[in-house]
């Protein structure tokens, strides 16, 4: 009995022992922590450091970060868990920029074949889609079939999308490589995926035959040569997952952000289509043969107002992180050299004091007249600025502006019942908390809906002439559109413009 109680007081005694020493140990990292930083890390400089909390040691503010997303007081300078490790944050392949620009006019009618039928998958389906979800699919398959020019088949697309997927949501787990982890899923879905990249990107390096455009690979294997370096089929794997991860959520924000805002401001999508006809591109609801030119595009006012405002609202990326190369001076605090700082380009377009109600969306502040982007470098930077801005920029707006002019064109679409619109989360990047459910109709000639590829099957030829429309007009749209005209029992009790 006194034994047993004996061992008992020694083993609460060790216990507290051992608490009270990981108490000492957590207090003395925590004040060396705040030592360290807290001494100015540039002696030549007088300024003192920004104030702020520097948080826990080592995981430094990063939950606080990513509980708040959005400014952490003081210092958003807050060292965290480092790099991304699945996949390199920086590009290191050559400046493709300009030869992105002049590759732009034979993307086009590629990216509009992509566009084009998975608008028709959309209006085909006869429930609403998530969109969200949808636009992810269509920006992965704009960067395997346009960026990359690979020829994947429909259905190895799908499997690839799929552990793409996978990939994507554990490349920011923590980097340890443990069992069931997140960690190691992505490690396995990057494994899978570079395996299926391979054998892509050999197939395209044996068939070059057929080729009327060079695309981001093709570019990425010149340019290597230009420097005189033949790139190694990793490099070429890793360049072209990059280029994907680059590409494919920041696209897939962007659109979805389109779509919404195109549902929430029908005047907005009327005053487009209004644009379209007006140049000669919309006519009797068919978009013209041969009427979407890269300058043609270029020309089209409101349209680049709109996607420059989506853009400006809904910023698909936060911001960037740099490493500071020399200590400078900000609000009167030093910036010491060697430190990692965030710019953030949210709380930029929330705060430049070009804009007048930063809050509404307001297409027409880019417009003649107001031009409020015009003063200043720093205030408008959605593709971030300096010598890493995005180098898909041009291609991202081709694309955003190609599927703004096919939705106003050929497509009616609607939010589901509830007609309430989701709430928007930030992480990891912008996008509706639901996904945004809609369903979507084709347009036919006089802008009514048109039928799907079930109906067509239904006999919608005889449409042409029940429905009033020159049989003529009617095929032409079905060939231009790439839709089927929709039967006119189907649409008598329907109103024309419903989304008005
Ligand atoms: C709406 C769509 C897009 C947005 C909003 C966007 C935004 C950005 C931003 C803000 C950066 C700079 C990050 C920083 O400052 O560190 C960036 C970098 C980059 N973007 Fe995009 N991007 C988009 C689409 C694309 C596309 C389609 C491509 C495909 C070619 C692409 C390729 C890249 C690459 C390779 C970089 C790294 C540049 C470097 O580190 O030098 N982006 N993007």
């Amino acid at each position: 009995m006194l034994f047993a109680s004996f061992d008992l007081v020694s083993a609460l005694a060790t216990l507290a022992a051992c608490l009270v020493s990981l108490t000492l140990l957590l207090a003395v990292s925590q004040q060396l922590w705040q030592l360290r930083w807290a001494a100015p890390r540039d002696k030549t400089c007088k300024l003192p450091i920004p104030k702020g909390s520097m948080g826990f040691p080592l995981i430094g503010e990063t939950f606080h970060w990513l509980l708040q997303v959005r400014r952490i007081p003081g210092s958003s300078l807050a060292p965290g868990l480092g790099p991304v490790e699945l996949i390199s944050t920086e590009w290191k392949g050559p400046r493709l920029s300009y030869r992105f620009h002049e590759a732009l006019e034979s993307y086009l009618p590629k990216i509009q074949l992509v566009i084009k039928d998975t608008l028709r998958a959309w209006s085909s389906n006869p429930e609403s889609i998530n969109v969200y979800h949808e636009t992810q699919k269509l920006t992965f398959r704009m960067a395997i079939r346009v960026l990359l020019g690979f020829r994947i088949p429909d259905e190895e697309l799908g499997r690839l999308f799929e552990v793409y997927q996978q990939f994507v949501e554990n490349v920011f787990s923590l980097p340890v490589d443990l069992p069931f982890s997140g960690y190691r899923r992505g490690i396995r879905a990057r494994e899978t995926l570079q395996k299926g990249l391979e054998k892509a990107i050999q197939e395209k390096l044996q068939n070059t035959q057929g080729k009327d455009y060079a695309d981001a690979l093709d570019i990425l294997i010149e340019s290597g040569k230009e420097h005189g370096k033949e790139l190694t089929m990793q490099e070429l794997k890793d360049g072209t997952l990059e280029l994907i991860f680059a590409a494919y959520a920041t696209t897939a924000s962007a659109s979805t952000s389109l779509i919404m805002q195109l549902l929430k401001h029908p005047r907005v999508l009327e005053k487009l289509r209004e644009e379209l006809r007006s140049k000669g591109i919309l006519h009797n609801g068919c978009i013209c043969e041969g009427s979407l030119r890269l300058d043609n595009i270029n020309g089209l006012q409101y349209l680049d107002c709109v996607i420059k405002e989506v853009l400006r609202l809904f910023t698909p990326i936060s911001g960037g992180y740099r490493t500071v190369l020399q200590t400078f001076e900000l609000d009167g605090f030093q910036i010491p050299k060697g430190w990692s700082v965030m710019y953030s380009i949210r709380d930029t377009h929330d705060t430049a004091p070009v804009f007048k109600d930063v809050d509404v969306f307001d297409p027409d502040r880019f417009g003649q007249g107001r031009s409020e982007d015009k003063d200043g470098r720093f205030h408008y930077l959605p593709f971030g600025g300096g010598v890493r801005t995005c180098l898909g920029k041009h291609l991202a707006k081709l694309f955003l502006k190609a599927l703004a002019i096919e939705l106003a064109s050929t497509s009616r679409f609607e939010l589901l019942a509830t007609r309430t619109f989701p709430k928007i989360t930030l992480v990891p990047v912008v996008h509706p908390v639901d996904g945004l459910k809609v369903k979507f109709f084709g347009l036919d000639s006089n802008q009514n809906e048109i039928l799907t590829g079930t109906d067509a099957m239904l006999g919608a030829t005889v449409f042409g002439i029940q429905g009033g429309i020159k049989p003529g007009v009617a095929s032409l749209c079905a060939v231009l559109s790439g839709f089927p005209l929709k039967p006119a029992s189907r649409l008598r009790d329907k109103p024309k413009k419903k989304w008005e």
